[in-house]
């Protein structure tokens, strides 16, 4: 049997979660590139494990998927806001509503919403005042919360984007802050955090439960995927689907559709705006192949290299750099040995790090997808998961990133402000702490 090492500077009683609460993107990282395939992190309550070889990811994600389930401290912060959603919820109640929602993904859907998606970006873009700095990665936010409204749910959010974002960004560092400090005043209690989160909460409710109410009057279009979830019945009982449960999946699009694609995009402007030969090449693709008009997602396949960097953003800085499960029934896998009750963890930001994998892993470099790699198949790039659980939203996700960025870089020339400091912030999504700061200047 092999001998995971345990995490250096692990103290008694507290194990690694003083490591964990400093820098969680730290200990992934060093877990995996310092210490192999699999390190043991003593946790209170329970034993952690940091697994860095791709072959131990996809078995735990799809090989043996049904031994290693959600049922962590982390998601069940995420079950206090999304309750039980399609990310959050597990088993016979989850693969129903997954096939429910599959539908409004499909690849003749996702046509019409490039429409949305452009468009979106070009009323963005058309509202920035030229010379003056601002933050990209809030312009991104609040660009992919109006798409995922639009598309998804048929919701004019922009009315109230700034404050639906303002309390998902307050409910999701509340999330974290209660994953990372388990010995925190419980939910009940009303200090100014907690109040801020109740808040929050109430804040989101009433824009997600008043759509469903509008629908519910038999207003509204049909098609989407808030009227596929409404029109579905329970094989079973044949009865509908309740407020509240309509309420955990809409919830879940609004956060997992928005948040994802603009940290993405938001990391995408970084690199990009550090790499001037990027830029170039990627406006001479678009505009050798679109002239001046605008992308479309059929267009989007003829754009290669704008894929290519999308793709390589996402490997640099996975939105999603942590993937957490626990442990069914103890397992031995290639001599590793997983037992009853522990955490796993699976870091795409740590694996995507890896030099057998990535050679010269810290440098931009779009040019590495030229080269077809069988092994990326396999665990070593999952920046939306794999197996039954991976991203409903991937193919959207990828169409989105590239039309937006594209329609941006076509009409305008973004500057980073200098001196700024992108230091990523796990908040449950990888985020650059301050924001992306740029000025725009007329093409
Ligand atoms: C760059 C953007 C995105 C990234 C990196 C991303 C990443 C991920 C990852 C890693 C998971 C698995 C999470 C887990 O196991 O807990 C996931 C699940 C999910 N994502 Fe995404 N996502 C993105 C965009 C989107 C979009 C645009 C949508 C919807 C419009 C979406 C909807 C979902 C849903 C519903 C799930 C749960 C799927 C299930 O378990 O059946 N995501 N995503």
């Amino acid at each position: 049997m092999n001998n995971p090492t345990v995490v250096p500077g692990s103290r008694p009683l507290v194990g690694a979660l003083p490591l964990l609460q400093e820098n969680p993107l730290r200990v992934m990282e060093r877990a995996v590139l310092e210490h192999g395939p699999v390190t043991r992190l003593p946790l209170p309550g329970a034993d952690g494990y940091v697994l860095g070889s791709p072959m131990l990811a996809q078995h735990v994600l799809v090989t043996n998927v049904k031994n290693y389930v959600k049922q962590t401290r982390a998601y069940e912060m995420l079950r206090m806001v999304l309750g039980n959603g399609l990310v959050t919820s597990e088993g016979d109640f989850w693969k129903r509503q997954r096939r429910i929602a599959q539908p409004a993904f499909h690849r003749e859907r996702l046509a019409g919403f490039g429409l949305v998606m452009t468009r979106a970006a070009n009323e963005m873009v058309g509202r920035w005042e030229l010379g003056v700095p601002f933050d990209f990665a809030t312009e991104m936010m609040r660009c992919t919360l109006r798409v995922v409204g639009e598309t998804l749910l048929s919701a004019d959010v922009m009315s109230q984007a700034d404050h639906v974002g303002a309390a998902l960004t307050d409910a999701l560092e509340h999330l974290i802050h209660r994953t990372l400090h388990p010995l925190s005043a419980p939910d009940w209690v009303p200090t100014g955090r907690n109040r801020r989160f109740h808040r929050a909460l109430e804040t989101l409710d009433g824009v997600v439960l008043g759509l469903i109410a509008e629908r519910r009057k038999g207003q509204g279009p049909t098609g989407d995927l808030l009227a596929m979830l409404m029109e579905s019945k329970d094989p079973e009982t044949g009865e509908g689907m309740t407020d509240a449960q309509l309420r955990d999946e809409a919830m879940t699009i609004f956060l997992a559709g928005h948040e994802t694609t603009a940290n993405n995009l938001a990391w995408t402007m970084m690199l990009v705006g550090q790499a001037p030969e990027v830029e170039r090449r990627l406006l001479a693709e678009a505009s050798e192949v679109l002239g001046t008009g605008t992308p479309s997602m059929e267009s989007v396949h003829r754009l290669p290299y704008g894929t290519n960097v999308i793709k390589e953003s996402l490997r640099l800085y996975p939105p999603v750099w942590s993937l957490g499960r626990r442990v069914v029934e103890e397992e031995v896998v290639d001599g590793w040995r997983f037992p009853k009750d522990a955490l796993l963890f699976v870091s795409p930001w740590a694996i995507h790090r890896l030099p057998e994998f990535w050679p010269e892993p810290l440098k931009f470099n779009p040019d590495r997808w030229n080269v077809e790699d069988p092994r990326r198949q396999h665990g070593s790039y999952l920046p939306f998961s794999m197996g039954q659980r991976k991203c409903i939203g991937d193919s959207f996700a990828m169409m989105e990133a590239q039309l937006i960025f594209t329609t941006v870089l076509q009409r305008v020339h973004l500057e980073l402000v200098p001196g700024q400091d992108f230091e990523p912030e796990p908040v449950i999504t990888l985020r650059p702490s301050h924001g992306v700061k740029v000025v725009a200047t007329r093409r």
